[in-house]
């Protein structure tokens, strides 16, 4: 009897990595939605339904960006400091208009320039590395140099760039539950900034305070598009590296390829799970429905991106090739809609991306045995070998390890996420950054 119930615990515990990580990311959707309340609409839901999906984004009336949406706390509390400064949180406006005309200037580079200055960026951080990475650890200090040359116009001392690694690896860490915020080290950055404004080599949005300028750049330029770009550079990589075959064909091939990888990966790893807009008007859906005014929509671009692909969950570049149905036809929004404050660098980011990973072939090849997900919490776990190498039988060893020891952190880590995450949203509904903001609660400006 004793020698049964052993075994049945060891099976329990040797397949904990099967079940356990699932479990918990429900069980964390539940938690949340308790704290949070069930106030949000998903856009595709039942009363959106896909094929209304880019109507309602557009729509007019789809534009309150943060006030009165509870969610707005949550996000509000994980990109401190001064979300209040964020061009992603701000309502429309005088002061929105400012900060996004200072984006679409900074970002407005000649194509050559990207490319030359992406080749450099992430050159230097490739330098002498080979075996295990996490890609997007990797990738990040390239992104934070090519972020800070593009605001400055001068090449990034090593100290700002530890800033700006510290500043956002510590926002996507909380983001994704995996670790609580730091403000002390993203408190640093803004001191930085602060003192660096006299050097930035654009004109900044007019009318704001030399601190509300700090967080301004920081927000956009050091937090989102540091983010962003390691994030999309490192599901790129992943895709590569457990797809050899396409690998082999996007280091041999041109750059109509390498689009086809770029967008398939981000229609399957869209780096938005959820955009959400509050309403400003009543929005009809149909015959004597509306949405009315002040609802909080959660646009569902992991589902938008599914609906209407043929075995959608499939990995497949082909979807993109010329003959196929042309983007604007397809359920792929990966920079936003146009009509709704879209991604201001969706010239620029896959742009860089394209020779960001260009760079990365053309010395290495990539393996990987751990999971791929969206949210990627693993940081992407991958074998980095120099192409003239030797692949010995060592490579296999090190791939089998790595998807055990993925395997056992999943576990670890979904724990990790349950409980940080639980705290964080309790953290940030006791907060109330953005409701005091908007009532005039001056005490917000200090958390
Ligand atoms: C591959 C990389 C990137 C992807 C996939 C991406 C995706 C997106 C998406 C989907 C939105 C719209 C979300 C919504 O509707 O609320 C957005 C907004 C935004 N993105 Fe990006 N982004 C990327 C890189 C960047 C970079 C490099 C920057 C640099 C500044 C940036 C800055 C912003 C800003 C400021 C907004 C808010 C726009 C506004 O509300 O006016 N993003 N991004």
């Amino acid at each position: 009897m004793l020698t049964a119930v052993w075994v049945a615990a060891a099976i329990v515990v040797i397949s904990l990595p099967r079940w356990l990580p699932g479990r918990v990311v429900v069980l964390r959707g539940w938690v949340f939605t308790r704290i949070n309340g069930e106030e949000s609409i998903a856009v595709p839901g039942d009363l959106v339904g896909v094929d209304r999906f880019r109507e309602v984004y557009s729509h007019p009336a789809a534009s309150g960006r943060s006030k009165g949406a509870v969610l707005s706390d949550l996000f509000w509390y994980w990109l401190s400091p001064g979300p209040e400064m964020h061009q992603e949180h701000l309502e429309a406006g005088d002061r929105y208009d400012a900060v996004a005309l200072a984006t679409r200037r900074i970002l407005s580079q000649p194509r050559a320039r990207v490319e030359e200055l992406t080749r450099r960026c992430v050159g230097r951080t490739l330098e002498g590395r080979r075996g295990v990475v996490r890609l997007r650890d990797l990738m990040m200090p390239a992104w934070a140099e090519f972020s800070y040359e593009l605001v400055f116009r001068e090449p990034c001392p090593p100290h700002a760039r530890d800033l700006i690694v510290g500043n956002a690896d510590d926002v996507v860490t909380a983001l994704k539950c995996c670790g609580l915020r730091h403000m002390d080290r993203r408190d640093r950055l803004t001191a930085y900034l602060v003192e660096s404004l006299p050097r930035v080599a654009h004109e900044l949005p007019a009318g704001l305070t030399a601190r509300e300028q700090a967080l301004y750049l920081q927000g956009a330029f050091f937090n989102t598009a540091v983010v962003q770009m390691s994030e999309a550079t490192a599901h790129v990589l992943m895709a590569l590296a457990r797809h050899p075959d396409v690998q082999d064909g996007a280091r041999a091939g041109d750059d109509r390829f390498l689009d086809q990888v770029i967008s398939e990966t981000l229609r399957l790893y869209p780096l938005f799970g959820i955009a959400h807009r509050v309403t400003t008007g009543d929005i009809p859906v149909a015959e004597g429905v509306v949405i009315p005014a002040g609802s909080v929509l959660c646009f569902d671009y992991p589902a938008f991106h599914r609906a209407g692909f043929p075995d959608p969950e499939r990995f497949d570049p082909g979807r993109f090739a010329p003959g196929h149905a042309p983007v604007r036809e397809l359920n792929h929004i990966p920079f936003g809609m146009p009509a709704n404050r879209p991604c201001p660098a969706w010239r620029l980011a896959p742009l860089a991306m394209r020779v960001a990973v260009r760079e990365v072939l053309r010395s290495y090849e990539l393996d990987s045995t751990a999971a791929h997900t969206r949210s990627l919490p693993n940081r992407g776990p991958c074998l980095l070998t120099p192409l003239n190498a030797r692949r010995g039988r060592g490579r296999r060893l090190t791939l089998l390890f790595m998807r055990l020891r993925d395997g056992w952190e999943d576990v670890w880590r979904s724990l990790v996420q349950l409980v940080l995450g639980t705290y964080m949203v309790w953290d940030a509904r006791r907060l109330r950054l953005c409701e005091r903001h908007f009532s005039g609660d001056a005490r917000s400006a200090s958390t």
